[in-house]
């Protein structure tokens, strides 16, 4: 942990310096095309410091740049907060974080409740490892938009918050739920997150239309944009009462990669969501820390086999082109049960759940022309594939094991059946949390 006269002589330095000075590595950032991912705060209450540590290294490892610190009421988050940024230095990556309040949780009717965000944010101002947009320390948000502070408006109620008069600069982007039309009479934003651009809010493919809503009302100031590979959540009325899919089908952890890139000039950053919402099945790191009593639908379904193919889009979308293919590698996943099947579950099934089908979902990593066999029990589909990235699926129809096979001239270059990959028609519950695997 930091000393807290460390934190501060680094926060008056950085006062001053902030506006006059930026650091080439840091002017760079904006040109960099950031990629975040936004991790809950709230789920480490046994983290140490080396949990940390492994987790931003990997999360370093796959070109993500830094985590989104998800902070809730908790008082003893504030001590993770500090292991995190102890954590990012150590690690000697150059891996950033940043605040994202989650005001959901945090209270925010009063002044002081404002001058504890305030606090927070001065304590980790001029960290080395405080992640910068435009030179400025990046403060993000999950919600927000009935903050008040004791206020009158919106705008006054977060400008007392985030940028108090005499106080430090910082850079606001933060995920308010409201109509986008409202955003040229909110100046204290910098920009904005749209959370809900992860996934599509009805039943039809993710589109880039929300976006263009979003980039058309901020007036030239930056969008960040969400990913996320999936949505489900599994709360019974008795606990958090959240029981729902988004629609996860049609590739979207790959589709939605596929419209940053192609809108790339509009979208200033990306967050994923999320490296660790263990309740939501949207994690894609290690399967740690304290569980949000989400073990029935997440213990077994490892997410990280999504990391390398997150790590492909990650590159082109911060260089603007696609990094080489090295090697021949199938990326597979699916939901391990029919969404119509009935399961002994008094939770229920999902609402949404007629937005998905039963179809195993994969990515095909080619470093030259292949036939690719994808198979499950009496489906079977092979073809011919094209070098390069190519998006495959397999309808799931039976109780069956998965297995890809990729074959060149009659070798074969990849067998892969991964352990635990069963589609089951007899479902011990209603989970449609994706399994996922990677050769
Ligand atoms: C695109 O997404 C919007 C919501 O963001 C939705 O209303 C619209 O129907 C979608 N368009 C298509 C073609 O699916």
């Amino acid at each position: 942990m930091i000393p807290t006269s460390f934190l501060l002589l680094f926060a008056l330095l950085g006062s001053s310096k902030a506006l006059t000075i930026l650091p080439p590595v840091e002017a760079e950032t904006a040109q960099q095309k950031p990629v975040v991912a936004h991790f809950m705060v709230g789920n480490t209450y046994p983290y140490t410091v080396n949990n940390w540590l492994y987790d931003i290294k990997l999360a370093a490892s796959k070109g993500i740049d830094g985590f989104a610190l998800n902070l809730g009421r908790d008082t003893w988050q504030a001590a993770r907060v500090a292991d995190a940024y102890a954590a990012a230095m150590s690690s000697n990556t150059g891996f950033k974080l940043f605040l994202s309040f989650d005001m959901t949780s945090l209270p925010c009717a009063s002044p002081d409740d404002a001058g504890a965000l305030q606090s927070y944010i001065r304590s980790y101002y001029a960290h080395p490892n405080q992640f910068r947009y435009a030179g400025l320390p990046l403060v993000s948000t999950f919600a927000g938009e009935n903050c008040r502070f004791g206020r009158g408006s919106l705008d006054d109620a977060w400008a007392s918050a985030v940028k108090p008069a005499g106080g430090m600069p910082v850079y606001f982007l933060p995920s308010f739920f409201v109509d986008p039309a409202s955003f040229s009479g909110l100046p204290v934003m910098d920009g904005a997150f749209s959370w809900n651009s992860g996934w599509p809010m009805g039943n039809y493919a993710a589109n880039f239309s929300m976006d263009t809503t979003y980039v058309s009302n901020l007036g030239g100031r930056s969008y960040m944009a969400a990913m996320s590979p999936w949505f489900f959540t599994h709360y019974g009325r008795d606990t958090y009462n959240k029981n729902w899919i988004f629609r996860f089908d049609d590739w979207l952890v790959v589709e939605r990669w596929e419209q940053l890139l192609q809108h790339r000039d509009q979208v200033a950053l990306v967050e994923i969501i999320t490296w660790n919402d263990y309740g939501e099945s949207h994690y894609i790191g290690p399967i740690d820390g304290a569980q949000p009593n989400s073990q029935s639908w997440v213990n077994g379904f490892e997410h990280q086999p999504w990391l390398d193919l997150l790590q492909y889009y990650i590159q082109a979308f911060k260089t603007g082109s696609f990094p080489p293919i090295s090697r021949d590698r199938v990326f597979l996943w699916a939901r391990l049960y029919p969404a119509g099947a009935d399961a002994p579950d008094p939770v229920g099934r999902p609402d949404g759940w007629t937005y998905t089908q039963d179809i195993l979902w994969g990515t095909v990593f080619l470093t030259a022309p292949a036939d690719v066999t994808l198979s499950c029990g009496p489906s079977v589909k092979t073809m011919r594939v094209a070098a390069g990235v190519t998006k495959v699926m397999l309808p799931l129809v039976a109780t069956c094991d998965v297995q890809a096979k990729v074959v060149r001239t009659n070798k074969v270059v990849v067998d892969h059946k991964p352990q635990g990959f069963r589609f089951r028609t007899d479902p011990p519950s209603y989970n449609f949390n994706a399994f996922v695997s990677a050769s």
